[in-house]
């Protein structure tokens, strides 16, 4: 029985979409535990590039199923553009693809209450995707939130929605003085449901079944560690789950029926949005990366805030997930760098700190440690095996390995699927 988790360890973009697409065609399932379409995950097959958001990228293996599962909030017109797009680029999603009827929806309201929080927080907004994500948790936590088997029976979505959209619209009104526009929601959402409704089940029930069978099952994470609720740089975090517990949560699957996790950082680090960020890079090394990497937000276009490396974030992540296999995604994009900087630890004030702060202001001041590593200054793009990536580039990996007390299950050297080093004789090799 294979079970595996890929969680982001970093801040997300970390390219969990190139690895899951490479890993989905060795897993029966690839299922969705948490986030909405706040997620980008981009995966590129031959000329064809796909950005996932809702919808697990082990759809686009052909044969192989996808689950959408309690702990994501969909948006049912985000899914059935998604949906769109897909049949549009030939995938067939028919008998392949399940939603979980626990599911919570996001309405537009969630968008225009979205909106006015971050404009009322001027300077210290969390800068989110807009996409309704966090008001839509906070109504499931609050327990008044409406679910996928609510849309189902269009007599009691209503009742719901009716009392729903009467307190919300109070409430915007009080709050920030602004009365929502709820005009055609009912139709709109009583028209999505008929496009979504055959994809609709019990997906706990379904996973559960398919472990029992002896299938195996990739759970997808979305965002990353920085960005959890419980564990990310609070309140400059999304409002799920992202790490490894979250998929027992999100997709009604014990924590003893998991068998491995796969922790996905890239070669640096980025981050889009406010918040902290120790090891970010001086603008002009900032833009030479964001150059190189092509790094701008898949959903947003935002350009991302880059960074060197961050061994004391990566070493709990390791901690919170239970990582036992690091992927390094984007080395490449190191290749014309003359020396490259890690960051091995932080000071605060003078003292060295041994753990992760809780506090965002103190992390917004710690000073990190670097050790400088001699860069390659030599092509790595599509290297295959590891033997051929140039001896600082081996250096590079072997140092995050030692450091973290993990192994390094593969390297990325592109996006596309074939530009990947799956060292041999590790855990990640043993699920292929
Ligand atoms: P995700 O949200 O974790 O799935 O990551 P995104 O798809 O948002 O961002 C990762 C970006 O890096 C995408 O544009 C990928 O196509 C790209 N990418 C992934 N792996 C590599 C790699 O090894 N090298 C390069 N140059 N690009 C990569
Ligand atoms: P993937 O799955 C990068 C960030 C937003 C913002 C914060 C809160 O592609 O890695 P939200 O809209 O979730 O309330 O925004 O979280 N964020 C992401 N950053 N990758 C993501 O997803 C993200 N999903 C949310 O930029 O800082
Ligand atoms: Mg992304």
């Amino acid at each position: 029985m294979k079970a595996i988790a890929v969680v982001g360890a970093q801040w997300g973009d970390e390219g969990k979409g190139k690895v899951v697409d490479f890993l989905a065609g060795s897993f029966d399932y690839s299922a969705r535990y948490g986030g909405g379409h706040n997620a980008g995950h981009t995966v590129i097959i031959g000329d064809n590039r796909y950005v996932l958001q809702l919808i697990p990228c082990g759809i686009l293996r052909e044969g192989r199923k996808a689950i959408i599962g309690s702990g994501v909030v969909v948006d049912p017109a985000a899914l059935v553009a998604e949906l769109e797009s897909l049949s549009k680029g030939g995938i067939n999603v028919q008998g392949r693809l399940f939603l979980s009827n626990r599911a919570h929806l996001i309405f537009p309201f969630h968008r225009e209450l979205e909106k006015s929080a971050e404009s009322a927080l001027g300077p210290h907004k969390i800068g989110t995707t807009s996409r309704g994500i966090g008001p839509a948790y906070e109504d499931k936590m609050a327990r008044r939130g409406l679910r996928v088997c609510d849309l189902m029976d269009g007599e009691r979505f209503q009742r719901k929605l009716e009392r729903d959209i009467e307190v919300k619209d109070a409430f915007s009104r009080a709050a920030y003085g602004q009365p929502l526009d709820t005009a055609g929601i009912f139709e709109m959402y009583g028209e999505l449901a008929e496009k979504i409704r055959g994809f609709v089940t019990d997906t706990s029930s379904l996973v559960n079944r398919a472990l029992a069978e002896g299938k195996s099952i990739l759970f997808e994470g979305a965002q990353g560690t920085m960005l959890d609720i419980d564990h990310g740089t609070y309140p400059y975090v999304t409002s799920s789950s992202a790490i490894a517990g979250g998929a027992c949560t999100g997709l009604g699957v014990a924590p003893t029926k998991m068998t491995g996790v796969i922790g996905v950082t890239k070669a640096y680090t980025t981050r889009v949005g406010g918040g902290p960020f120790p090891t970010e890079m001086p603008d002009l090394d900032a833009k030479a990366v964001r150059d190189r990497g092509n790094e701008y937000g898949a959903v947003t276009g935002r350009p991302r805030r880059c960074g060197w490396l961050d061994l004391v974030m990566l070493r709990y992540a390791v901690q919170v997930n239970g990582i036992d296999s690091l992927v390094v995604t984007k080395l490449d994009v190191f290749d014309t760098q003359t020396e490259i900087q890690v960051c091995v630890g932080y000071r605060y004030k003078g003292s060295k700190l041994d753990e992760m702060p809780a506090e965002v202001e103190v992390l917004a001041e710690v000073t990190p440690e670097y050790k400088t590593l001699r860069g390659w200054q030599k092509p790595t793009e599509h290297v295959r095996e590891a033997h051929d990536l140039p001896e600082a580039a081996r250096d590079y990996m072997k140092f995050i390995s030692d450091s973290l007390g993990a192994e390094i299950g593969m390297i990325s050297t592109g996006p596309e699927r074939d530009a990947t080093i799956i060292p041999p004789g590790t855990k990640l090799a043993s699920c292929l």
